[in-house]
């Protein structure tokens, strides 16, 4: 899918503030740190459409772009960063877990990883609770680069395994780089198709 407009629409912590259009919504979710602002960047080749940091905590709210003007592509606070005070977290975790919950436009959410590390506990419980909810998402292994070109497959191989652990299989995942742009036309054909089949239906 070609890019032609990505624009910033609005940020807020509140969902019921978020933009009323019924437009195809797609969220970018993970730990603080973990690569969503520079992975909406990259997917949409702007800079800094999304505030990038590398301290973590940086992205606190939810903010919209709207691509193309036919969909909205959705970039979140992270979970589990520990640094911010105990009731902001509590602030943060409410907002999204309501996010998710109540916003009906939300077609898929990307649960990023990063693909260096092994399963934390926090992103299988995450995955969990969309599971529960019934909110359909893929997994996006993020910062590829970082990793030989052996280490990367045993990575997702050992991933896999502990999915396969709790998931009758494995979710639909996407292996990323936002430095090198690793993933991009993977990520944006299936937005694409997911967006050409909502429009038939
Ligand atoms: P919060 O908003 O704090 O939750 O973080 P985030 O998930 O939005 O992460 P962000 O995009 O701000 O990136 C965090 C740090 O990781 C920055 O220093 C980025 O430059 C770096 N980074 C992100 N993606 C990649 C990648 O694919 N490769 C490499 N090498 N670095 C990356
Ligand atoms: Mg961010």
């Amino acid at each position: 899918m070609k890019i032609s407009s990505a624009e910033f629409v609005i940020s807020n912590s509140d969902v019921a503030k978020c933009p009323k259009d019924r437009l195809p919504e797609y969220a970018f979710i993970g730990r603080s740190n973990v690569g969503k602002s520079s992975l909406i960047n990259m997917l949409t080749e702007r800079k800094s459409l999304a505030k990038i940091s590398g301290r973590p905590g940086k992205t606190q709210l939810i903010n919209h772009f709207i691509i193309n003007k036919n969909w909205f592509l959705v970039d979140l606070p992270g979970y589990g960063y520990a640094r911010v005070s105990k009731s902001a977290k509590k602030v943060f975790q409410k907002f999204i877990t309501e996010y998710f919950s109540k916003r009906a436009q939300l077609v898929s959410a990307f649960v990023l990883v990063d693909s260096r590390h092994e399963p934390q506990k926090i992103d299988l419980e995450f995955m969990q609770w969309l599971g529960e909810n019934q909110i359909p998402f893929s997994i996006i292994f993020t910062k590829a680069d970082k990793l030989t070109k052996t280490k990367l497959p045993l990575n997702i191989e050992q991933y896999t395994n502990e999915m396969l652990k709790y998931w009758e299989e494995m979710p639909n995942y996407f292996i990323t780089s936002s430095s090198s742009g690793l993933g991009k036309d993977q990520v944006l054909d299936y937005i694409r198709e997911v967006n050409q089949q909502l429009a038939k239906s």
